[in-house]
C-alpha cells in the first residue's frame, strides 16, 4: 500500500485506508465490541481521508471564482457525514424529499442545497421554492409547473438540466448522457436546442444550465465533452437573448473511482485540466459553477468489515460464507462485472492474514445463490472468525443498504487515526429486530385479516 506517496501541495492525495491503517481500526473495533459475533458486519468511514478528499477538491478549483461544491447525498445518505461535509464548506445535492430532509437535518443552509430529482411532484417543487433551495428542472413540463408555482420574491436559483447526448461510458446504467437517457432535455434531438433557447427566452428567472454526464465508468474526456457542450449552449443562449441571463453552470459529478488499487486516479486536478482543455472559457469567472461529486469524495474513505461465519467446499471450490453480501454490497453482487471490489483478509484479531494465496469465493448471508461478492479470488485461506474487508465502499455501499431477507442495516462508524491512536464516533446504529419488525408492518399485523369476505378475522 502506498498511502501518502504522491502527496504534494499542488496535488494533495488524501491518505487512504492502507492495510496497516485498516488493521489498526479493526483491532480497536474488536476491542470496543464494534465487531464481533453479535456485530458481524459494519461500515467504517475514515474522517481524515474525507477531510483530505474535500481539501483536494477545493485545491483543484482553487483559482476558479464562484464555485459551490455540493456533495451528492445519494453517495452517503448519513446525517453525520453530511454535517461533517457541511462543516468542510460543501453544499449538498439532493434528489428526493428524503435526501432534502437529511440535508436540512445536517444543517446545510437552503442556499447551499440543490434539488435535482427527475420526478418532482408539484408539492416538492412548491416546498423547495418556498425554502429557497436551488432547483434544476429535469424537463420542459417541469418548467411549466414552476411557472405556476414560483412565489413572488422566490430566492431559489432555478436551472434546467440538459442531456448533451455525448454518449455513454462502460456501465450503461450509470451513463446519463446517452441518446435515450431519461434525464434532462435531449439537446441533439430534432428541435431540442431551439426548445431550450425558447424556454430561457420566456423565463428571465431561469438562470442556470445543468448537466451530469454520468457516474462510474464515464471517462474524463466524455465528462469534459458534456460540460463543454453545456458551456457552449450557455454562450449561445446568452448571445441569442442579448443579455447574460445564464449566470451559473451546474456541471454535475461523476469523477470515476479506481476500484482496482490504492491510487487515486483520475484526480480532481486531472478533472479541471480536462475541463480547461475542452472549454477554455469555463473558468474565467463569467459563470458561477456548481459541482455535485459523490463517489470520488467518499468511496476510498470507507470500507466494510465482516466476520467469516463458515468456510466450506463445493465442487472443489473453497467458499467463505461472510456477513457482507447483497444487503450491503448490492451493486457488486447484482452486477459483478461492473462493480468488482478488492477484498482484504484479516484474522480474528484484526491482523492481516498471511499464507499462500488460495482461490476462494467470498459469499454473503443472503438466501440466493448469486450472493457472492468475489468469485475465485486468490487470498490467504480464510477461517471461521476471520474478517474480510471490502475496500473502497465508502460511497453507495453500506450507506444505501438493501433490506433483502430482512437483514439489519449494519452499523456505521467514523474513525480518525492520529499518532497511532484510533478514535471512533457513531454514524449509524445497527438496525434492531424491533426496528425491522416495525418497518415491516408489525403495527398492522391484523389488518389483512379484517378484509376477510365474511368479516370474521381468523
Ligand atoms: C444528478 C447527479 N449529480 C451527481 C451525482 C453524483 O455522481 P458521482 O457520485 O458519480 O460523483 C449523480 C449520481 O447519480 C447524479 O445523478
Amino acid at each position: 500500500m502506498t498511502a501518502d506517496s504522491n502527496l504534494s501541495p499542488d496535488h494533495p492525495t488524501p491518505p487512504r485506508p492502507s492495510t496497516e491503517r485498516v488493521s489498526a481500526v479493526l483491532r480497536r473495533a474488536l476491542d470496543h465490541g464494534l465487531l464481533g459475533t453479535d456485530q458481524p458486519v459494519a461500515g467504517f468511514l475514515d474522517t481524515d481521508g474525507i477531510r483530505a478528499s474535500v481539501a483536494s477538491l477545493h485545491t483543484a478549483f482553487g483559482a476558479v471564482p464562484g464555485v459551490l461544491h455540493t456533495f451528492a447525498a445519494k453517495a452517503a445518505s448519513l446525517v453525520p457525514v453530511l454535517r461533517l461535509l457541511a462543516g468542510l464548506g460543501m453544499g449538498c445535492e439532493v434528489a428526493s424529499p428524503g435526501e432534502l430532509r437529511l440535508a436540512r437535518d445536517a444543517g446545510f443552509a437552503p442556499s447551499r442545497i440543490v434539488l435535482d430529482s427527475p420526478a418532482k411532484t408539484r408539492e416538492e417543487i412548491a416546498g423547495a421554492l418556498a425554502l429557497g433551495v436551488a432547483l434544476n428542472a429535469d424537463n420542459l413540463d417541469e418548467l411549466d409547473r414552476i411557472d405556476a408555482l414560483r412565489p413572488d420574491g422566490c430566492a431559489s436559483v432555478i436551472g434546467l438540466r440538459v442531456n448533451p447526448q455525448v454518449g455513454g461510458g462502460t456501465i450503461g446504467a450509470m451513463s446519463t448522457a446517452t441518446a435515450t437517457s431519461k434525464f434532462g432535455v435531449a439537446l441533439r434531438d430534432p428541435g431540442g436546442r431551439e426548445r431550450v433557447v425558447r424556454a430561457f427566452a420566456a423565463r428571465p428567472w431561469l438562470t442556470r444550465l445543468h448537466a451530469h454526464v454520468g457516474s462510474q465508468g464515464c471517462p474524463l474526456e466524455l465528462i469534459a465533452e458534456g460540460v463543454a457542450e453545456t458551456y457552449r449552449l450557455a454562450e449561445e443562449i446568452n448571445a441569442a437573448l442579448g443579455r447574460p441571463q445564464i449566470t451559473s453552470l451546474d456541471i454535475g459529478g461523476g469523477l470515476p473511482v479506481n476500484f482496482a488499487g490504492d491510487e487515486v486516479r483520475p484526480t480532481y486536478h486531472d478533472y479541471t485540466a480536462a475541463l480547461r482543455a475542452a472549454a477554455p472559457g469555463l473558468f474565467d469567472g463569467r459563470y458561477g459553477l456548481v459541482t455535485e461529486f459523490g463517489r470520488s469524495l467518499l468511496a476510498k474513505n470507507g470500507f466494510i468489515a465482516a466476520r467469516v461465519e463458515y468456510v466450506k467446499r463445493s465442487g472443489g471450490r473453497r467458499i467463505a460464507v461472510t456477513h457482507a453480501g447483497a444487503q450491503t454490497a448490492t451493486r457488486t453482487v447484482l452486477m459483478p462485472g461492473s462493480w468488482p471490489l478488492r477484498v482484504g483478509a484479516f484474522d480474528a484479531q484484526g491482523r492481516p492474514r498471511t499464507g499462500p494465496p488460495v482461490a476462494q469465493d467470498i459469499a454473503g448471508p443472503c438466501c440466493f445463490a448469486g450472493d457472492v461478492v468475489a468469485v475465485d479470488r486468490e487470498l490467504p485461506a480464510l477461517d471461521e472468525g476471520d474478517l474480510v474487508v471490502l475496500y473502497d465502499t465508502g460511497a453507495y455501499y453500506f450507506s444505501t443498504p438493501w433490506a433483502y431477507n430482512s437483514l439489519p442495516r449494519p452499523a456505521v462508524h467514523g474513525f480518525t487515526l492520529t499518532g497511532g491512536q484510533v478514535r471512533f464516533a457513531p454514524v449509524r446504529d445497527a438496525q434492531t429486530l424491533d426496528e425491522i419488525a416495525a418497518e415491516s408492518g408489525a403495527r398492522h399485523a391484523d389488518r389483512l385479516l379484517a378484509l376477510a369476505p365474511d368479516g370474521i378475522t381468523r
